[in-house]
């Protein structure tokens, strides 16, 4: 069972943005199942490695898109981007280095996030690029 499901509080309504939330929603999830499953920590490894490529790439996207077309608020959510991917690239290093990493208090913490990140700083930009024709 996921621990964390999609829905429209989380929509930015732009498709592509939308699109790479779904997919942070989903490596979450899939690293909930692995903890729950018992797998090793090689393949928590495996999903903590692809997440923080993830979020990187997905931040990198969301700035570009928000440089493109003026967003004023650009400076202060990159630097909450950047203290973020911070904490998952230190996630991702202590599980590269072969410590346990993974528990319910870390997937909250991912989740948790994620949610705000999304509802608070994400949906700040939402009217800005969406009143510019971007969805
Ligand atoms: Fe969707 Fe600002 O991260």
């Amino acid at each position: 069972m996921s621990m964390f499901t999609w829905d429209d509080t989380l929509s930015v309504n732009i498709e592509e943005i939308d699109a790479q939330h779904q997919k942070l929603v989903e490596l979450i999830n899939e690293l909930h199942d692995a903890m729950l499953q018992g797998h090793a920590n090689q393949v928590i490894g495996v999903v903590i490695a692809e997440l923080t490529k993830y979020t990187q790439s997905h931040f990198s996207s969301e700035e570009r898109l928000m440089k493109a077309h003026g967003y004023p608020g650009l400076r202060q959510h990159k630097k909450e981007h950047d203290q973020l991917l911070a904490q998952v690239n230190e996630l991702n290093y202590r599980s590269q280095a072969g410590y346990t990493v993974v528990s319910l208090v870390v997937l909250n913490f991912l989740k948790n996030w994620l949610v705000n990140h999304i509802q608070g700083t994400d949906m700040q930009y939402k009217p800005f690029l969406n009143d510019k024709g971007i969805t």
